[in-house]
């Protein structure tokens, strides 16, 4: 088994398509099935043997820092931070990690990506892989063409005109970093841009045009976080997953949920998939296919494919009827 690899998660994107929660909050600390969007990434690292991980921060890092530092304070992981000063692209922002890296094995994720994948045998099979997943539609994706035996002979960012439909999922491993930083050096020094930014899938395409040998392993479950509705999506099958309940005394639950310990629901009916966070107080309240986030208020209302927002207050009313024999009423 080669040396521990080091773990290199980019996180310093503005999320744009998650407005307006990313206003306030750094997207990766958005909750999900029970936990921050990184906790999901973060929590399972110390299981492949990963002990170090490279977080890369901007977009309200020292949010970022402060999350990780107290959730992983005990030598579970050894988290560093890296400031982008400018968003130039995820291949910018990975080779901010070099100082850390340097030529060691390194697995690199997306710190917006939640996967399913073996990468215990990935980070065994001595050779640099790239995560994939068929998708339908691949012109919104990066693609790889493969050879037919595995080994990546192209990538292309995003293309008009797909080749391929094999996605590049946001998970790689490279047995060495050094080649790498040295392709997005090149990049960066000749100002190759693609889109305007500095690509990751650029500098492994230069990597390929070299000989190296990049293969693709197979990600299995690929739960996106990127949009308020992939995120409710995510939130609905991680639940479906682990099959998540909770006991909540006078109120019904019609799981899968997830609900922290110190939320306080009370006369409610909650689920199915419905995360809430510590903090949240919700009364008089039907929930379902929603997530409350931390310290939110949620009072006699309906909802449903709901985000609510960190110390967010949603209130409604209960509305009076006084509705004849064989009417018929519909309350919107
Ligand atoms: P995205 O392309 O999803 O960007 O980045 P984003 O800012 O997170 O979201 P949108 O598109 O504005 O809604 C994919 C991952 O790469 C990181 C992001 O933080 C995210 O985890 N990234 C991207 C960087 O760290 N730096 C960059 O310059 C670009």
């Amino acid at each position: 088994m080669p040396e521990n690899p080091i773990a290199v998660v980019p996180v310093a994107g503005v999320g744009t398509r998650l407005r307006p929660h990313t206003h306030t909050q750094p997207k990766v600390l958005l909750q999900v099935a029970g936990k921050p969007i990184l906790a999901h990434i973060l929590d399972d690292l110390p299981r492949l043997g990963i002990s170090r991980a490279v977080l890369i921060v901007g977009h309200m890092g020292e949010r970022i820092v402060e999350f990780v530092r107290s959730r992983y304070r005990y030598p579970t992981l050894e988290a560093e931070f890296v400031e982008q000063p400018e968003r130039l692209g995820l291949g910018h922002a990975v080779s901010l990690a070099e100082p850390f890296a340097d030529d060691r094995p390194m697995l690199i994720i997306l710190g917006d990506t939640i996967f399913e994948a073996d990468l215990g045998s990935v980070l065994r099979g001595g050779t640099s892989s790239i995560g994939v997943k068929p998708v339908k539609d691949p012109q919104r994706f990066g693609i790889v063409e493969t050879n037919g035996q595995g080994r990546v002979v192209r990538m292309v960012e995003k293309p008009d005109r797909p080749s391929s439909n094999l996605a590049i999922t946001g998970v790689y491993y490279f047995t060495h970093g050094k080649p790498l930083f040295d392709a997005l050096r090149e990049l960066r020094e000749k100002n190759v841009r693609t889109r305007g930014e500095f690509q990751l899938t650029d500098a492994m395409q230069l990597l390929v045009e070299r000989g190296e040998t990049i293969t693709t392993f197979p990600i299995d479950g690929w739960y996106d976080c990127g949009k308020t509705e992939t995120l409710l999506e995510t939130n609905r099958v991680l639940l479906e997953k682990h099959s998540a309940t909770a006991d909540l005394p006078g109120s019904l639950v019609c799981g899968p949920v997830s609900v922290a310990e110190g939320a306080v629901v009370e006369a409610c009916i909650i689920g199915p998939h419905v995360s809430i966070a510590a903090g949240a107080r919700l009364r008089h309240a039907v929930v379902r296919n929603s997530i409350i986030n931390p310290n939110a208020r949620v009072e006699n209302v309906l909802l449903e494919g709901s985000v609510v927002g960190d110390s967010a207050i949603v209130m409604g009313r209960f509305k009076r009827v006084n509705v004849g024999d064989s009417s018929e009423l519909s309350i919107t």
